[in-house]
């Protein structure tokens, strides 16, 4: 955690070191999720969509398919990617229609409203990682579409809860305000506080349950969000096959940039790689709390993997 302070401090001071494990400069931040409504309100957080003239035959659909999670999963890196393809059209910024209730409350044509402009033979997808973990969630999707495609993308819950507090943490740094370390997180009274809210949003078993309420389990496309980052191009063929996409994304359209430790994207000649809030360095956790966090998550992960019948590489 020290170095993590350290590296924060640093940050602020000399924004251009160069550090061993890909990390971003505190500027760039992803607001929280009171600031996220604030800029919503405000129209900053419109895609570019919506202020674009639509072009001719187009209009906006509800979404086809929708990234439901999870929260640091790597759901910006699979929206990106899938949109590769000309078959699909993404809605650039988190919509929180299901999740917020004065979205909610704006009905159906305000989400639509939010959409971007598609063609006949495009699919529509929104992302918005919030929504895999908010219990009302599955039911408001539901008497949405219910044959609607739902996407998860899903990562090693403990490196998840690092990657939660590493958000958080940078939040805080961007806003020159303190942030506790991730230790008195992590620890209650001597024990692994279980209440910490990323290490509940990493209870990938109990969040699911909710979701097979109302859709069955070959409706929702679990991604493995460690694969994605080792080795993008699989993960994104068996998305295509699942959306019934024709296969059109090919593994030349992704490159491995060595200084952002991290596959980036080639489209026509162009590169790019994820904003530099994506691929931060994580803290450094004491091996034995950092062992009980794995401990405390080997029976959900247990049941998970009998519940969507399938075994994830998680500690
Ligand atoms: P870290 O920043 O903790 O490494 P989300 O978009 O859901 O917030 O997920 C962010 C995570 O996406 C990052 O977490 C990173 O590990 C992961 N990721 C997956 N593929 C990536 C890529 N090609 N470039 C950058 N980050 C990627």
């Amino acid at each position: 955690m020290t170095a993590l302070v350290l590296g924060a401090v640093l940050l602020i001071l000399q924004p251009q070191i160069v550090p061993s494990h890909p990390v971003s400069s505190p500027k760039v931040e992803v607001p929280s999720e009171a600031g996220q409504k604030e800029l919503f309100r405000k129209g900053s957080l419109k895609s570019d969509f919506q202020d674009s003239p639509p072009l001719n035959g187009s209009s906006q659909r509800l979404p086809q398919t929708i990234i439901i999670g999870v929260r640091k999963g790597g759901t910006r890196a699979l929206l990106e990617m899938l949109s590769l393809h000309p078959g699909i059209a993404a809605a650039e910024s988190e919509v929180h229609y299901f999740d917020w209730e004065d979205h909610y409350g704006n009905g159906l044509e305000w989400y639509l409203s939010q959409m971007p402009f598609s063609f006949p033979h495009q699919l529509t997808v929104e992302k918005t990682p919030a929504y895999f973990t908010s219990s009302k969630v599955p039911e408001r999707v539901y008497n949405m579409n219910q044959s609607i495609r739902l996407l998860l993308i899903l990562r090693d819950p403990s490196e998840r809860v690092l990657s939660d507090y590493t958000q958080v943490f940078y939040n805080h740094v961007q806003k020159h305000k303190p942030y506790p370390s991730i230790e008195e997180f992590l620890i209650k009274d001597g024990e692994l506080n279980v209440e910490y809210k990323a290490i509940n949003r990493s209870l990938y078993y109990f969040h699911m349950q909710n979701w097979l309420r109302y859709f069955p389990l070959n409706h929702i496309h679990i991604v493995d969000g460690d694969q994605l980052i080792r080795d993008p191009f699989p993960e994104i063929e068996k998305v295509e096959r699942f959306l019934k996409l024709s296969p059109q994304i090919n593994a030349s359209n992704f490159y491995f940039n060595k200084t952002k430790g991290f596959y980036c994207l080639r489209d026509s000649g162009r590169d790019r790689c994820l904003h530099e809030s994506k691929g931060r360095a994580h803290p450094q956790v004491d091996p034995k709390l950092l062992n009980k966090l794995h401990e405390y998550f080997h029976e959900p992960n247990k049941k998970f993997f009998e519940l969507v019948g399938r075994t994830f590489d998680w500690h």
